[in-house]
């Protein structure tokens, strides 16, 4: 693991095979500028971002083995999953398929083929009664999505010796194709004036997603095995969230309602008072994560933003 595949000027490559490509995190991680070789998996699409993508059944551990075997790439990024909290916890076995199946597949062909596997997890391993947490505190999730990624960090941590395990919460962003999150969906709702139920008593530090795609290739690129919290710079409730997202687009605040969690009745608990903190990964990499309105800033400056978005930016970005 870790050999050099090419060099770039006098900056050495490293090749990577993502998962889970068309999600929301994939779509960041495909759209970092960043000096490595990256061959995008997906399970249906051939092409994601303009750029041609591999389909590969991961319920498919020969096939998963043999694509292996022609990239040799340094790393995989592991970001396919059922992110469903809800759907989770109703249909156990499906979802233990896509959340632990398939990572004890990829472990397996990354410790045949002497890979790197960086794994995507979550803050819901936590229980929400006393957060923000830090690496070392003992989790204890209270959702079915929650005990599945637990299982699956394990897998990482204890079956690979090049494994790494990044929690993270609450993603955020804009890419055309990805699905609505906690900016999008508020925002298309409030420019049609219609107002939004956003609950109060869920607490963490949501996480600009092209942040943390810079994150992720900087711990592959150092190869920092082990498990680090990745989140945001701002810890604020999710009402807090868009309330601010508001203000900084000169929306009308007053239609984000504040709810209870308790109030939307979903199959799965969440985690209430949770976050993560980063300071390990601060130091292990001098890296600190953006602000939440550090990261308004960003996204104004994005040209899908602007071309999705232009009434919000106009005279800004
Ligand atoms: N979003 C968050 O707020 C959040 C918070 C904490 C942790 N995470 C973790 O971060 C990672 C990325 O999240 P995300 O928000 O980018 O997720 P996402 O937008 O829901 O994307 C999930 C990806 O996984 C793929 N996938 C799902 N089931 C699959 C299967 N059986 N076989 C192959 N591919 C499958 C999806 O493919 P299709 O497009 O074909 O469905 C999609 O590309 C996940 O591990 C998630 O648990 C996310």
């Amino acid at each position: 693991m870790g050999s050099i595949k090419s060099t770039h000027g006098s900056v050495k490559i490293m090749k990577v095979i993502l998962t889970g490509a068309t999600g929301f995190l994939g779509n960041c991680i495909l759209r970092l500028s960043c000096p490595w070789d990256i061959v995008p998996w997906s399970r249906s699409m051939r092409s994601i971002e303009g750029v041609d993508c591999r389909v590969v059944d991961l319920y498919d551990s020969n096939a998963v083995n043999a694509e292996i075997a022609l990239e040799k790439p340094d790393w995989i990024i592991n970001t396919a999953a059922i992110t469903n909290v809800d759907f989770c916890e109703e249909k156990h076995l499906i979802a233990r398929r896509a959340n632990v199946e398939i990572v004890s597949s990829l472990a397996s062909a990354c410790r045949a083929h002497n890979v790197g596997l960086l794994h995507l997890s979550t803050d819901y391993v936590f229980d929400g009664e006393s957060g923000p947490y830090e690496e070392s505190q003992s989790p204890h999730p209270i959702s079915h999505y929650g005990e599945l990624k637990l299982e699956s960090e394990r897998i990482v941590l204890n079956d690979l010796k090049h494994g790494i395990v990044v929690r993270t919460m609450w993603l955020y962003g804009y890419t055309p194709n990805a699905r609505a999150n906690m900016i999008t969906w508020p925002l298309d709702a409030l420019l049609q004036g219609n107002g939004v139920n956003i609950v109060e008593d869920q607490w963490g530090n949501p996480t600009y997603g092209p942040d943390l795609a810079c994150c992720l290739s900087e711990l592959c690129r150092r190869n920092a095995y082990g498990l680090w919290h990745v989140g945001g710079g701002s810890f604020l409730t999710r009402h807090q969230q868009v309330r601010e997202m508001a203000d900084f687009f000169s929306l009308d605040a007053s239609l984000v309602n504040g709810i209870k969690t308790e109030e939307l009745g979903q199959s799965a608990s969440r985690p209430l008072i949770s976050g993560l903190i980063t300071s390990a990964v601060e130091k292990k990499l001098d890296w600190y994560p953006m602000s939440f309105k550090d990261s308004l800033n960003h996204l104004i400056r994005c040209s899908d933003f602007k071309n999705r978005y232009p009434q919000l930016v106009c005279g800004r970005g």
